[in-house]
């Protein structure tokens, strides 16, 4: 395999890519509502020129060949190939210890995911297994899950902690994260969900947990710089709408970006919370009510769906073809974990996404670029094929986007282009 374990942000390529049947853009720099989705802005036979890591020319491929000298670059011809922008995977948990397989036969004979965590397996178990394990198990494990995560066309992750719900292992996992950023092309953003689950020595304490995540935790987080976005678990017999709310209230205060778990397993009002404390983004949505919706429409919020985790839980989906309909801008994530969804598949997503959501496959492509980017507050600088934008492309190995949800479960992606630089390669596996 191409993919190079060393950050590839400051070996900054100079690529043109010529040629492509369809130069899918998705077009933008922030995230796209409603019906806004549906355009994805494709140019055929399309180019696009990347230099020191940057985009800096995407046009008809005659047109922009005029323009540029082609020997100052690496060339690649995508004759017959569709090139998008890559990937953004906007809610994971893949930082963990541990796997919880027994789990999953559990819940195959008929038992509920949040009496297993009420007894103390669930995501209880994960703490256990995070607690215990070394930083280096972590990196190495988290390496190997980037490494496949990339050849599914992935070139930003969000990853959270969560698993630690202490100091030092919360710690651990972020660290474990800024660590995993500096050596594999995936950029990874960085979301602090201290308040994902209550530790067995707060058992009946919730409110004095929230309070520790709060004035003993998230000060130092910030400090050393170790995350960007503040996350929380509002959930019925989790966090409630006001420990949520003190939780996310507090964060902004200490400068981090917001996100929440809202309404994924009770309707509780976690997405008319995520308006009222102004997140960036609203994730899971299972339960989301209209009123909710609606604001999420009205202050512009990214609702991000998470299809596998429904699936993996065997309950409904949340209302995707209602919400785009609503006016949001909807981005679709993996949710990567050992428990509700064991997987960094996004051809499985897509397919969900497209044969059970009512999102179309242009919906589709939009939920996973641009508005993924919007997702992690990063639409200005990736989720597109735009001038000014980081060089993060993918090269489909068929002449369509409509071949993602077709080919069902299985990647399309042929190649991944970081900053310009060329990261994962299927047709060199082959060749091996
Ligand atoms: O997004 N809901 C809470 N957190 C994760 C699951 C974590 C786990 O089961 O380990 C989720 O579904
Ligand atoms: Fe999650």
């Amino acid at each position: 395999m191409i993919s190079s374990l060393i950050k590839v942000e400051h070996m900054t390529g100079n690529m043109i890519i010529k040629n492509a049947s369809q130069l899918v853009t998705c077009s933008g720099f922030k995230a796209k509502q409603g019906k806004a989705m549906s355009n994805l802005h494709i140019i055929a036979d399309g180019a696009v020129v990347i230099e020191n890591g940057r985009i800096i020319d995407v046009g008809k491929t005659e047109e922009v060949l005029e323009r540029v000298t082609e020997s100052d670059y690496k060339t690649i011809d995508a004759t017959g190939k569709s090139v998008l922008p890559g990937f953004v995977d906007s809610h994971t948990h893949f930082v963990f210890g541990g796997y919880r397989a027994e789990e999953f036969s559990w819940r195959l004979g008929g038992e509920d995911y949040m009496e297993i965590m009420n007894r103390g397996g669930g995501i209880a178990a994960t703490v256990a297994a995070t607690r215990e394990a070394s930083k280096e198990e972590l990196i190495k494990s988290g390496r190997k899950r980037l490494e496949s995560m990339l050849s599914f066309g992935v070139t930003t992750v969000e990853g959270k902690s969560g698993y630690g719900l202490d100091e030092g292992t919360e710690i651990k996992q972020l660290e474990v994260m800024r660590e995993l950023d500096d050596i594999h092309p995936i950029d990874i953003v960085r979301t602090f969900l201290g308040a994902h689950a209550i530790p067995e020595d707060f058992k009946g304490r919730e409110g004095q947990f929230i309070d520790y995540m709060a004035d003993d935790i998230m000060p130092q987080v910030t400090n050393r710089n170790l995350a960007e976005f503040c996350d929380v678990f509002c959930e019925k017999e989790v966090f409630s709408v006001e420990q949520s709310k003190k939780l996310l209230i507090k964060a902004k205060e200490l400068g981090f970006k917001l996100k929440i778990h809202a309404d994924e397993i009770f309707p509780l009002g976690g997405t008319e919370l995520a308006a009222e404390v102004g997140v960036i983004s609203a994730d899971h949505l299972l339960h989301a009510s209209d009123n909710g919706i609606a604001e999420l429409a009205k202050c512009g919020i990214v609702a991000t769906l998470l299809p596998g985790t429904a699936f993996s839980l065997k309950e409904a989906y949340a209302r995707g073809r209602f919400i785009i309909d609503q006016g949001c801008a909807v981005a679709l994530a993996t949710d990567f974990n050992p428990g509700s969804c064991f997987t960094e598949s996004i051809p499985l997503i897509f397919v969900l996404a497209t044969l059970y959501m009512g999102i179309t496959i242009e919906e589709a492509v939009t939920a996973l670029t641009i508005n993924g980017a919007a997702a992690v507050d990063r639409a200005d600088r990736i989720g597109s094929i735009d001038v000014g934008k980081a060089g993060d492309v993918i090269i489909l190995e068929f002449p369509s986007y409509k071949y993602i949800p077709y080919h069902i479960g299985v990647s399309c992606v042929e190649k991944v282009i970081k900053n310009g630089n060329l990261v994962f390669d299927k047709e060199n596996q082959m060749n091996r």
